[in-house]
């Protein structure tokens, strides 16, 4: 009864060694993919128009000019590129800030993509 016991044990410990085993092996999986992506030479670049339609239509509508909420009309500001990254980054009165929701080159790429609404 008592060597059933110990081999059962036995067992348990061998099956708990191969759990964690599958668990390294699936993590250094892991490790190797981040690696290979962040040694890709070029990442692509953040779509300023996916991340407009994504999170500011709501407000400034697909053509920057729905004006819900007292948005600004996007396609009369006189803001720059700079002004724009400032304001989308910070907020500013009921205009939300997406400092902490959005990366820095994605504002970027959203500014951008606002200057090309204006219309003049
Ligand atoms: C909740 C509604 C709302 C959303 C969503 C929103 N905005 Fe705005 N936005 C505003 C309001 C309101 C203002 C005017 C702020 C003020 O009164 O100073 C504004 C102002 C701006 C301005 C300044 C324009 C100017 O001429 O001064 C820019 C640029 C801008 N928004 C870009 C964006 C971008 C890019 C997004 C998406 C990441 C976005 N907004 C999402 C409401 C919104």
């Amino acid at each position: 009864m008592k060597k059933i016991l110990i081999f059962a044990a036995l067992v348990g410990f061998v099956v708990a060694c191969g759990g964690s085993e599958d668990t390294t092996d699936s993590s250094s999986t892991e490790a190797e993919k981040t690696t290979a992506s962040a040694a890709e030479p070029a990442a692509p670049a953040p779509d300023g128009e996916k991340i407009y339609k994504q999170n500011c239509i709501a407000c400034h509508g697909l053509y920057g000019d729905m004006g819900a909420s007292g948005a600004f009309n996007l396609q009369t500001s006189e803001l720059t590129v700079d002004e724009r990254i400032n304001v989308i980054t910070n907020g500013r009165n009921t205009m939300a800030a997406w400092g902490s929701l959005l990366k820095e080159d994605q504002i970027k790429a959203v500014a951008e993509y606002t200057m090309t609404l204006k219309k003049d």
